[in-house]
């Protein structure tokens, strides 16, 4: 079977590789999509840990977060990031918060910038496959949402040629009048999408891969938990259509408003 030619990375999270057939093709570009607060950062974190684990190179850009908040959040679910850092096997960049010349800091949103950023560090880093997540990488076009689809392109292909499995997280920060995030979902090789719903007054969380190119994967929705000590924990498929824990349609209809916009845009 071709499938035994494709190398599959482990996510961090078991069951998660076994939704996807035994993980994300090695090379992938991946886009982690879904509302704040539904463990995104979190799953991250989970790759990377995972990375270090195996021995792997690994960036974590961060445009939400200091490098010191990521580590202190890695902490709490037992990832000694402190530890891999010192050892040389994983870098943490932030974003827009430290003095100009600080080696591991971008000092602007800027696409250019961050593969520039990141290939001298894969570079410092050496040989070797390495990890990348880029969260978020819809920060990168917040002000200008119709370069999205080219954005994504250009990191794509730039750092495909550096030989990174990538995350990259998108956000639909949806304000009045906007909704980012469309973009990445069309140039990346896989997607895997967080929701959240309230039922029955409690806050629940999903997963589901809506797409991961050369791969047989679970097509079901999957509760999941967030678990202090522990992190990303798979509670297991649900029934629920995704149309049960759809967005507002009024959200609805700004997304396809804008996508239709920016696909406009962009020749
Ligand atoms: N130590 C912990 N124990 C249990 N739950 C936690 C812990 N730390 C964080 N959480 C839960 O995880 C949530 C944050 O998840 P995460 O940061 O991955 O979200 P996200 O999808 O990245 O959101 P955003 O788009 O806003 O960055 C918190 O709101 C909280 O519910
Ligand atoms: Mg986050």
């Amino acid at each position: 079977m071709s499938e035994a030619l494709i190398e599959r990375i482990s996510t961090g999270v078991p069951e998660i590789d076994k939704m996807l057939a035994g993980g994300i093709p090695k090379g992938f570009l991946v886009a982690v999509v879904g509302e704040p607060g539904c463990g995104k950062t979190i799953f991250c974190l989970h790759f990377i840990n995972e990375g270090i684990r195996r021995g792997d190179k690994n960036i974590f850009v961060t445009t939400e977060e200091s490098r010191e908040s990521i580590v202190r959040q890695a902490l709490q679910f037992g990832f000694d990031f402190p530890s891999a850092v010192d050892e040389g096997k994983l870098v943490i960049v932030d974003a827009l918060m430290r003095p100009p010349d600080d080696e591991f800091s971008l000092s602007s949103l800027d696409v250019e910038d961050l593969v520039r950023k990141v290939i001298q560090i894969k570079r410092k880093l050496g040989y070797g496959h390495a990890r990348l997540v880029i969260d978020s990488l819809s920060a990168f076009w917040l002000d200008k949402p119709a370069m999205a689809r080219r954005y994504s392109y250009f990191v794509k292909k730039v750092l495909s040629r550096w030989g990174f499995t990538t995350l990259a997280t998108s956000q639909y920060a949806i304000t009045t009048s906007e909704a980012f995030g469309f973009g990445i979902e069309h140039v990346a090789d896989g997607i895997i999408r967080f929701r959240r719903a309230v039922r029955k007054g409690m806050l629940r969380r999903y997963i589901i891969i809506e797409k991961m190119r050369q791969t047989p994967h679970d097509k079901r929705m999957y509760e999941i938990d967030i678990v202090d000590g522990t992190g990303l924990v798979i509670v297991g498929p649900t029934d629920m259509r995704k149309e049960d824990i759809a967005l507002p349609s009024r959200v609805v209809r700004q997304i396809v408003e804008r996508k239709k916009a920016s696909e406009e845009e962009i020749p």
